[in-house]
């Protein structure tokens, strides 16, 4: 490999297994960021071996001895012009790490040594560095340094659950699209929770046809849903129904927040629940109320007068769940999104937050029984977009014990978490802290900064400081998924996305256009009512 190897410094000063610095010649310091090449002496199988340890350049210094910020101007031009003036530039630089011949990433012991030369590290190296084997990799795109280094993450990875996060418009939906798509051509089981319909076009490629995988994707939609797009458009849609028939007291106490603690509430609720299943096997929220608010029909004589007046209080409970409008006379088997090498996206577009977070927590608290009870026997992987609205920092929705449950134990069964949110500060910490890996785009909110920084111990300090300055599509990626932290510029997607940003200039145009022809017809409009009162007041005049 040394033949071909560009030498761009020497290593200085004191060094150590984790950093070093190092001397350039002016003019040949590489970029902050660059990737370099360094060989060490490690014990390998108890014998020393020469390996390849790769670093990357943290901070880029320059610094004269002459010119001292001290003198005057003019002699700094003096100095110059005399050729006195000298130069220094040195840079400081992170150790990765070797790779072992089995492919491990592995962290020197030993000191790198002052003295020794410092290379560009080769493409060849970074590739083996920064991507995994076909069927373990998911192709995300390039090094943003070098763009002929092709950068994937490792399936294994989402093992311990992934957080995506960033600001507005940076790029996060676009690459959980391509995550997606990979890891379904890999044989995952996918749930993907959709609250703006962005994921609702992945079984169309970009030239508009099928994606080859179209027919293991499917759209689910509550029929109370208005959806974004037309049922004609999306093309694979299935109706995601919950029926109000199949819910238990507990399960109705929990939509309505009725706590187990209001006993007479629940008792009388209870005893109505149990007269209505008597007469009819499908009713809806209305058939209960019904029966609350007409207690004394069918009330017993054994029912003590509190459990009476406790179904009467019940009634005023109801008017949530009534008006919440997502239960029907059928109902969706979580087996229908429960397949293998499947992808649900589950389009909860136009409805209400108390509905989508409803909606959420059937579909993830019954794959989650599904899959502890060992009766899904494949991996599975929960997108939650838009996360902060599910599992907030503050409140709890219905959704957000299970979400945090999945955190917690879902990976000991196979089910794992994909968390994307623009609000890191405004989730809750005990899901974003059971992330072990996170790709972070674009972030200059100091609040949502620090969120960050606080969930990933694996975020030094130089990599945050430069969130701010991340182009919309580029990535700084660090966790189980890869072998160190990387920033990655993100490639383009095949399938179609949902939400992407509008066009606004083609659109302020098209505006432009229709305001013209407004005005051509307001115009001759008016020269119409214009003619009609000159011919009416002429036919006067003629009379
Ligand atoms: N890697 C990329 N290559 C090309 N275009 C991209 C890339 N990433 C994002 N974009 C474009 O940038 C725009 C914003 O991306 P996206 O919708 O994914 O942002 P977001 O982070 O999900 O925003 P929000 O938080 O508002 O949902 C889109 O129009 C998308 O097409
Ligand atoms: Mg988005």
């Amino acid at each position: 490999m040394s033949s071909t190897l560009k030498e761009v410094g020497v290593i200085i000063g004191e060094a150590s297994s984790s950093e070093f610095f190092f001397a350039s010649k002016p003019g040949e310091m590489p970029s902050r960021w660059e990737y370099l090449l360094t060989y060490s002496e490690e014990d390998v199988d108890g014998k020393p071996k020469q390996v390849e340890v790769v670093a990357q350049i943290e901070r880029v210094i320059s610094a004269s001895q002459a010119l001292t910020k001290e003198l005057d101007f003019e002699i700094i031009k003096k100095i110059i012009e005399s050729g006195l003036a000298d130069k220094k530039v040195w840079g400081k630089a992170r150790v990765l790490g070797y790779l072992t011949d089995s492919g491990d990433l592995q962290q020197p012991k030993k000191a790198v040594m002052p003295g020794k030369p410092v290379y560009i590290a080769p493409a060849e190296l970074l590739e083996k560095f920064y991507s995994y084997p076909e069927d373990e990799a998911i192709k995300v795109g390039a090094l943003i340094t070098r763009s002929e280094v092709p950068v994937s993450l490792s399936v294994k990875g989402f093992r311990r659950h992934l957080a995506i996060i960033a600001q507005t418009g940076s790029g996060k939906t676009y690459l959980a699209g391509i995550i997606v798509d990979e890891l379904l051509r890999k044989g995952g089981t996918i749930i993907m929770l959709d609250p703006h319909a962005d994921y609702v076009f992945l079984s169309r490629r970009l030239d508009g046809k099928r994606h080859e995988l179209a027919d293991r994707i499917t759209v689910f939609r509550n029929p109370s849903s208005t959806g974004r797009y037309t049922e004609s458009e999306v093309g694979n849609v299935k109706p995601y129904e919950i029926c109000f028939s199949d819910l238990d007291l507990d399960e109705i106490c929990l939509i309505c927040g009725i706590s187990s603690h209001y006993t007479n509430i629940v008792t009388g609720l209870g005893k109505a629940l149990e007269h209505l299943k008597a007469e009819k096997d499908v009713f809806q929220p209305e058939d209960l109320l019904e029966k609350l608010e007409n207690v004394d029909s069918w009330k017993t004589e054994d029912m003590d007068s509190k459990i009476v007046e406790g179904a009467r209080s019940a009634a005023k409970y109801l008017t949530r769940l009534i008006s919440m409008k997502v239960f029907t006379s059928g109902a969706t088997k979580i087996s229908e999104m429960l397949k293998p090498m499947h992808l649900s996206v589950v389009d909860l577009s136009g409805l209400d937050d108390d509905v989508s977070d409803y909606i959420a927590f059937r579909i993830l608290s019954d794959a989650y029984e599904k899959v502890a009870s060992g009766e899904f026997g494949y991996p599975v992987f929960v997108f939650v977009e838009e996360a902060h609205k599910f599992i907030p920092a503050t409140n709890s929705t219905y959704s957000s014990s299970i979400i945090k449950k999945i955190a917690a134990e879902g990976r000991k069964f196979g089910i794992f978490l994909v968390v994307i949110t623009q609000r890191p500060s405004k989730i809750h910490s005990d899901a974003l802290s059971q992330c072990n890996s996170q790709i972070i785009m674009r972030i200059t909110n100091p609040k949502d900064q620090a969120a960050v920084a606080a969930s990933s111990e694996r975020l030094g300090e130089t990599l945050l400081d430069d969130l701010p300055g991340l182009n919309t599509g580029e990535a700084v990626i660090v966790g189980e998924m890869t072998r160190a932290p990387i920033m990655a510029r993100i490639r383009k997607r095949t399938t179609r996305e949902g939400g992407s940003d509008i066009d606004i200039m083609g659109k302020m145009k098209e505006a432009i256009e229709k305001a013209k022809e407004e005005t051509v017809e307001n115009e001759s409009k008016r020269l119409r009512e214009e003619m009609k009162g000159f011919m009416g007041s002429s036919k006067e005049d003629e009379r």
